[in-house]
């Protein structure tokens, strides 16, 4: 058996998997991505993954159909062309946040996606602060959940504040949170939040103290903003100092950039797990990159060597 690694990426986000390749210091898998005129997709692995250990980079946000058709395929491809072992590496895995059935006649689609990438043909997951843990339930294959917090947290001590406080926009990110706190050694809040819609949510409370405080708000996410834009007004108006927002996954669809530029918070930082052309975008927005991260996982998969040991 011919055990090499080979590195596939998808189209979702090509500048995450160039700086992963470049981190590795190991090439990218050349790969035919196109679609049929009535928008169908092909794809065709352009060298050979017979009894190789292949990895395909693809994170299912944005577009998450699009991204998650080509993903599929893109798995099928190497599934029938005999590679010895397939992981999907998804940094940012779209359709997790509907992950029970709160109503009645609902999906829960993050299993639903779970079952596709199984009956695709993945052999194991490699993923990024899912939405929640537990989500690793939905597989039968092994699931590895990193985190970005070594990054993010990081970047937060570089910035030198004193006396902070952390807090979740909602009950939800409270261990997220947490682990930021514990890391960098500030205290811990959390926001009451209400969603109305898919775009809109209420926070009513704050259980903790803000108070004369820098606040750094952290979500595993931040799509329309209106989660960290809520919580920033509501810590703005018990007195804190100044706000900074985090989220792992910078989904930003409109109206988040508007939102942001009208909310207290001073800065959002985010990782590269979603590609994002932020250059004409006039808030201060500092994207930290996860690709090294994300490599040493890759490597360390492949040579059977422990993940959990990036985080000790
Ligand atoms: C919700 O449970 C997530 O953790 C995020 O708070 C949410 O997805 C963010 O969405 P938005 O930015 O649209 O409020």
């Amino acid at each position: 058996m011919n055990f090499e690694m080979k590195i596939i990426s998808g189209t979702a986000n090509p500048p995450l998997a160039q700086k992963i390749s470049k981190c590795m210091d190991y090439p990218l898998c050349a790969v035919n991505i196109s679609s049929f005129p009535e928008g169908e997709t092909f794809v065709q692995i352009l060298e050979d993954v017979r009894g190789r250990d292949v990895f395909i980079i693809q994170s299912t946000i944005p577009k998450p159909n699009q991204a998650l058709m080509e993903l599929l395929i893109l798995i099928d491809a190497a599934r029938r062309a005999s590679a010895d072992r397939i992981t999907a590496v998804i940094p940012c895995y779209g359709y997790a946040r509907q992950d029970k059935k709160d109503q009645p006649r609902v999906p829960i689609t993050a299993k639903l996606v779970a079952n596709l990438l199984n009956a695709a043909g993945a052999n194991r997951i490699l993923t990024m602060d899912l939405h929640a843990g537990q989500l690793q339930g939905f597989f039968d294959i092994p699931v590895d959940n990193l985190f970005a917090y070594p990054v993010i947290s990081e970047y937060l001590r570089s910035l030198h504040l004193k006396d902070a406080v952390v807090c979740s926009p909602d009950v939800g990110s409270i261990k997220l949170a947490s682990a930021f706190a514990r890391r960098l050694n500030f205290s811990l809040a959390t926001v009451d939040k209400t969603r109305m819609s898919g775009t809109k949510v209420k926070a009513t409370k704050i259980i903790g103290n803000v108070k004369g405080k820098d606040v750094i708000l952290i979500d595993d996410i931040i799509s329309t903003a209106g989660s960290l834009t809520e919580a920033a007004r509501l810590i703005t108006k018990k007195g804190a100092k100044r706000i900074f927002a985090c989220a792992t996954h910078g989904i930003l669809v409109d109206p988040a950039i508007e939102r942001l530029q009208k909310s207290p918070i001073c800065r959002l930082i985010i990782t590269d797990t979603v590609n994002q052309d932020l250059s004409k975008t006039d808030f201060d927005i500092k994207t930290l990159s996860i690709a090294c991260l994300l490599g040493q996982a890759i490597t360390r998969i492949h040579s059977n060597e422990s993940i959990s040991s990036l985080f000790d």
